[in-house]
């Protein structure tokens, strides 16, 4: 699939102000400044979509972009930021605890991680939550071009072997870079598998 328009819709700052529309929709989740909305941009061949940053807490609403005039993409807000105060971390949890388990057009939440980390403790946690509430998921591993092929390789065996620990089975993952234009084609194929 080919993204040939896509355009910013709306923000919303809780599930009930969001596009009410029965378009599906995709939204994008993971740890503050993991590079949730440099990969939207990356998929949308528009650097300016989403708005990007260098310190973590950027978007902190739910943003729709309506894609070919038939599906959405949504940049969620991050978790885990440890600089937001107690009271804005909560409200930030709310709004991505009732868009994840509520919002009725989601059809898959791709969940980003850190290609060169550890699995996270609130990674993990989040997994384990989605995989509770059964909602349809796809993991993105992100900043695949800051480590070598090898480190990379070796990090994510280890990512895997603790997916283990939480799932029967490895969820489905692609490897991407925002930089370097890694793993593009394979995620619009898979979404369009969904919209077909
Ligand atoms: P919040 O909205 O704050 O939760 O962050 P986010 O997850 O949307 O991250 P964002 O896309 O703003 O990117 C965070 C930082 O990581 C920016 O400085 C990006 O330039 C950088 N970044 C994102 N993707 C990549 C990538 O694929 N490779 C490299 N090298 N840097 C990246
Ligand atoms: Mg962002």
């Amino acid at each position: 699939m080919i993204i040939k328009k896509a355009a910013f819709h709306k923000s919303s700052s809780k599930l009930s102000e969001c596009v009410r529309s029965p378009l599906p929709e995709f939204g994008f989740i993971g740890r503050s400044n993991v590079g949730k909305s440099s990969l939207i941009n990356m998929l949308c061949n528009n650097n300016k979509l989403a708005k990007t940053s260098a310190s973590p807490g950027k978007t902190k609403l739910i943003n729709h972009f309506i894609i070919n005039d038939n599906w959405y993409i949504v940049d969620l807000p991050g978790y885990g930021y440890a600089k937001t105060s107690k009271v804005q971390k909560s409200e930030f949890e709310t709004i991505i605890i009732e868009y994840c388990s509520k919002r009725e057009n989601l059809v898959c939440l791709f969940i980003l991680i850190d290609s060169r980390l550890p699995l996270q403790q609130i990674d993990a946690e989040f997994l384990q939550w989605c995989g509770e509430k059964e909602i349809p998921f796809a993991i993105i591993y992100t900043k695949a071009d800051k480590n070598s092929k090898a480190e990379l390789k070796k990090n994510l065996e280890l990512i895997e072997e603790k997916l283990l620990l939480i799932f029967s089975e490895l969820p489905n993952s692609f490897i991407t870079s925002a930089e370097k234009i890694i793993g593009k084609d394979d995620i619009l194929d898979f979404i369009e598998g969904y919209l077909k």
